[in-house]
């Protein structure tokens, strides 16, 4: 027995870290609000930019505080020159979440002397440049996938354009955003922006918590989001349907292979830590699923089997005593596929839609006098004290 020690809870299933003002969850319920407001209402009547000040800030902006906000993202949306040349030094096929932290670590060192935790007209600074530049580092790790040429941001077009042109125009010809697909897009990175205590956040305010800056704590985020668990899980949902499509199985046979735990297999896409009730993201996400792909004039046959495994999932009780349920992560990669992404860079849409919510955790930590370093108990479970042998 160790005195001293709290209980051991692997995972923090039953443990807070800290307290938070941002976003509120009742799981049971399928209850999602971003301060205070409730997704649903989030979703149908914002845009990405005006949702990332009130998570930030806490209120909703003026429209002048909007409008400001927006024109000095804009301003802030090109990389240093050299920065443009830190891709070279990267093989074609590095995956991209692997390009997009490593940048946003390398970010930090053209910024050196506003890196200052203390002082909050750097840390707003930092914040911006995260903001506006973030897009751009995922749109050339896409390019540079491609081998095509890294276009220059245009800050005549707004956020979501500005992203959409840098991904998919040339320099060969205009690029012509649609507007249904940049709608969309939007709305997607919205349903993504905060979502809590989740392991890329406590990541971020763990690191934060160490007075590391906001780039250090934001690439440490990234890295978390990566994992199949998490963030990674939308390229997951699309390997396995895929695979479905692929094995000549039917989608029953899979759902049984999942049932038996073989390989460790789990259906991507399902299961939440907090939502024992069907995710409201993934409601608003799977609407968009079918308005996206109907606007875009798309048939995927990858979707009438996610939508056939949602159903069998749904009517099953091995899923409906574990209260699993489809989350965020099942329907998105049908659509970012629609749009034209390839898988690996449907993690990296979740990093962009998140950044504004670790941004806001990451000025709240700063904020909150209560704040220390994060630094967990654990259980020994080792050897007794003992000699060194005498040889
Ligand atoms: N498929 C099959 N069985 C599952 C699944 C799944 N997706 N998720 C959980 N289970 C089972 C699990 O095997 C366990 O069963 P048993 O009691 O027989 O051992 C039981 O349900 C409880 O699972 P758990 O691992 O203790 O649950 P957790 O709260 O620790 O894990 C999770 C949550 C999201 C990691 C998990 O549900 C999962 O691995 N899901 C698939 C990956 C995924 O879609 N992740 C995205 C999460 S949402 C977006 C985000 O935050 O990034």
């Amino acid at each position: 027995k160790q005195t001293g020690y709290t209980a051991l809870d692997y995972g923090f299933v039953n443990t807070s870290a800290t307290r938070s003002a941002i976003t509120y969850i009742d799981g049971d319920a399928g209850i999602l609000r971003y301060r205070g407001y409730p997704i649903e209402q989030v979703a149908a009547n914002s845009t990405f930019l005006e949702v990332a000040w009130l998570l930030i800030y806490g209120e909703l902006p003026t429209p002048d505080e909007l409008q400001g906000f927006d024109e000095r993202i804009r301003r802030h949306t090109l990389l240093h020159e050299d920065m443009r040349r830190f891709f070279d030094a990267l093989p074609h096929d590095a995956h991209p979440m692997s390009v997009l932290s490593s940048a946003v670590s390398a970010l930090s060192t053209y910024y050196q002397n506003s890196l200052s935790v203390r002082d909050p007209e750097q840390v707003e600074l930092s914040m911006i440049r995260l903001l506006a530049k973030l897009p751009v580092i995922a749109a050339y790790a896409h390019k540079k996938s491609l081998g095509q040429a890294f276009l220059y941001p245009d800050n005549s077009l707004s956020f979501v354009d500005n992203f959409l042109r840098l991904n998919f125009g040339t320099l060969a010809e205009p690029y012509e955003v649609n507007p249904v697909l940049s709608k969309a897009l939007d709305r997607l990175l919205i349903l993504h922006e905060d979502h809590e205590q989740n392991a890329s956040t406590s990541t971020v305010r763990m690191v934060g918590s160490t007075e590391a800056n906001v780039f250090a704590s934001i690439s440490a985020g990234i890295n978390a989001l990566y994992g199949p668990l998490h963030g990674g899980a939308n390229e997951a949902v699309l390997g396995m349907l895929a695979r479905i499509r692929d094995s000549g199985d039917s989608v029953a046979q899979y759902v049984e292979r999942v049932k038996n735990k073989e390989d460790g297999i789990r259906l991507m896409g399902f299961g939440h830590r907090v939502y024992k009730n069907y995710d409201p993201r993934a409601k608003l996400v799977k609407e968009s699923a079918n308005e996206v792909l109907a606007d875009l004039g798309v048939k995927d046959p990858l979707l009438d089997i996610a939508m056939e495994l949602e159903q069998i999932a749904l009517d099953d009780d091995y899923f409906k005593e574990r209260k699993l349920y489809p989350n965020v992560d099942f329907y998105t990669g049908v659509i970012y596929k629609a749009m034209g992404f390839p898988p690996r860079m449907f993690t990296v849409l979740f990093a962009i839609g998140r950044l504004p919510g670790w941004l806001a955790h990451w000025r709240e930590l700063n904020q909150d006098p209560a704040t220390k370093i994060g630094r967990p108990q654990q259980l020994y479970t080792g050897a007794a004290e003992r000699d060194w042998p005498q040889r």
